[in-house]
């Protein structure tokens, strides 16, 4: 949207009204002239003008009454007034009573459009900031986190009533659930959403490299630092700091968090000096924290400190009702961008789809509706435009399915599929027998006696190695 200036102008001297008038128009804005204050109030009260120029001397209404009512009917106006020359102290009272500027009689046209300018300017850009804000907000707004189903609501209620508040937040949640997303949404629903957004992959960097990029360093802290850096937690201040894929950050980095977390306080790595800093700290990770505290490879501490407030996005296969919303913006979304014309999905894909467990969650779903719009050559997505996961999904339970064929006793069906599982889950784990046993969510020594039980004893241990 274009910002277009509207100015009011009230004077009673005709000649004075039309020429500034005239000068305005000819800049492009929008501009009304009237000759009484009444008139000029009237219109200050129906509508929004971004300035007012008013003589202040004017018979019955005058330029101060102006001035009150544009600052309460429309506090966004600025005014200017016009004195006469010798009247320049009630002028300066005016500015004290909040008028904007003011500009004394005779003046050049030339004089007036400098400030007008320099106004319009202003208020142009206040105009696009609040404009590009909005777009942001769109963009990160929880509209843009799609999703009906009662989990998911649960989710956004609560970002909504804690985007606000300064407290650390823990998002849980399997690969692409929308962890990002939530903490995108998090950060701009924030007070702080006009401040620094920083992002840190813990899992991305080597111990070291992570250290100087949080905390930063002086010049000579090591070899190649040569100049001083500031770390992410600095750049943050004032701002909110992601740091994703918390789980991965090891033992001497934790050490560290704990105290920036407790203290808010750090030094740059070399460094003696003391910084402080105010951040708002979101850690997201697919990992079971509680769980590798128990295991000793969480600090037990950090993670309360981390965990004040949890929000865990369920995975898409336990809020199947999201999946067809979310598959068809995807499809709306890639066929805008691929000129594509795809309506929707056809009854056989959509039951595909809602059946799959996608292990990867609402990333595997985009990708999946990205490359059936693109592959697509009918208005509806079919099942051959589905990726290969998906059909090897249901080609595999079919074999299961068919294995269960009521020719055998129940007991001997399910040691038969016992036996499958067991088998498809040491294939998945590349022979791992603990990978195995705990996605199977048993001991390795009962997976161990199991195997032996079905005869899988070589399987399990040459595979093993
Ligand atoms: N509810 C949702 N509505 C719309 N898009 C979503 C939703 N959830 C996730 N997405 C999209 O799915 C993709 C993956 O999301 P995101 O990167 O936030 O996941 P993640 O949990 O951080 O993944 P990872 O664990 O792999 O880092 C992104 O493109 C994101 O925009
Ligand atoms: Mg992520």
């Amino acid at each position: 949207m274009i910002y277009q200036p509207r100015i009011l102008i009230i004077d009673d001297e005709p000649l004075m009204r039309i020429s500034i008038t005239d000068a305005l128009v000819a800049e492009g804005y929008q501009v009304l002239g009237v000759e009484s204050g009444r008139e000029g109030i009237d219109f200050i009260s129906k509508d929004n003008y971004d300035i007012i120029i008013t003589d202040l001397k004017l018979p019955e209404v005058d330029g101060i009454e102006i001035l009150k009512t544009a600052l309460k009917q429309s506090p966004k106006a600025k005014v200017i007034m016009i004195t006469a020359y010798g009247s320049v102290d009630t002028a300066v009272e005016a500015m004290k009573q909040g008028a904007y500027d003011y500009i004394t009689k005779p003046f050049s046209m030339d004089e007036l459009l400098i400030v007008v300018r320099h106004l319009i300017e202003f208020r142009r850009l206040e105009y696009e900031n609040t404009m590009l804000r909005e777009k942001i907000d769109e963009k990160y707004a929880f509209e843009g986190i799609i999703g009906n189903s009662s989990k998911m609501e649960e989710v956004l209620e609560k970002v909504k009533i804690i985007a606000d508040s300064a407290s650390t937040v823990l998002i849980t949640g399997e690969s692409g659930t929308g962890k990002e997303l939530i903490a995108n949404a998090i950060h701009y629903h924030s007070a702080r959403r006009d401040n620094s957004f920083i992002k840190v992959s813990c899992a991305a960097l080597p111990e070291t490299l992570l250290e100087a990029e949080l905390f930063g360093y002086e010049k000579g802290a090591f070899t190649g630092a040569l100049k001083q850096k500031k770390g992410r937690f600095e750049l943050a201040n004032n701002g909110t700091l992601f740091l994703d894929e918390i789980g991965e950050i090891s033992p001497a980095i934790q050490v560290k968090l704990l105290r920036v977390l407790q203290e808010r306080q750090f030094e740059r790595l070399g460094g003696t000096e003391t910084l402080s800093v105010d951040v708002r700290i979101i850690c997201a990770t697919q990992r079971d924290l509680k769980k590798e505290v128990k295991n000793g490879m969480f600090r037990e501490d950090l993670y309360y400190r981390l965990n004040v407030v949890p929000i865990h996005i369920p995975p898409l296969r336990e809020r199947q009702e999201d999946i067809l919303l979310i598959a068809n913006n995807f499809i709306k979304k890639f066929s805008a961008q691929n000129n594509k014309h795809i309506e929707g999905i056809s009854p056989e894909a959509k039951d595909m789809l809602i059946n799959y467990p996608f292990p990867g969650n609402v990333r595997e779903l985009e990708h999946a509706i990205e490359r059936a719009v693109i592959l697509g050559n009918d208005n509806y997505i079919q099942p051959k435009d589905l990726p290969d996961d998906i059909h090897k999904f249901y080609d595999d339970s079919t074999t299961l399915s068919a294995m269960v064929a009521y020719a055998e006793p129940l007991s001997k069906a399910i040691d038969h599929f016992e036996r499958e599982y067991i088998i498809k889950a040491l294939e998945e784990s590349k022979g791992n027998k603990t990978a195995a046993a705990e996605k199977l969510g048993i001991s390795r020594k009962t997976l161990w006696e199991k195997c032996k039980g079905h005869g899988l004893e070589k399987t399990a241990k040459v595979e093993s190695h």
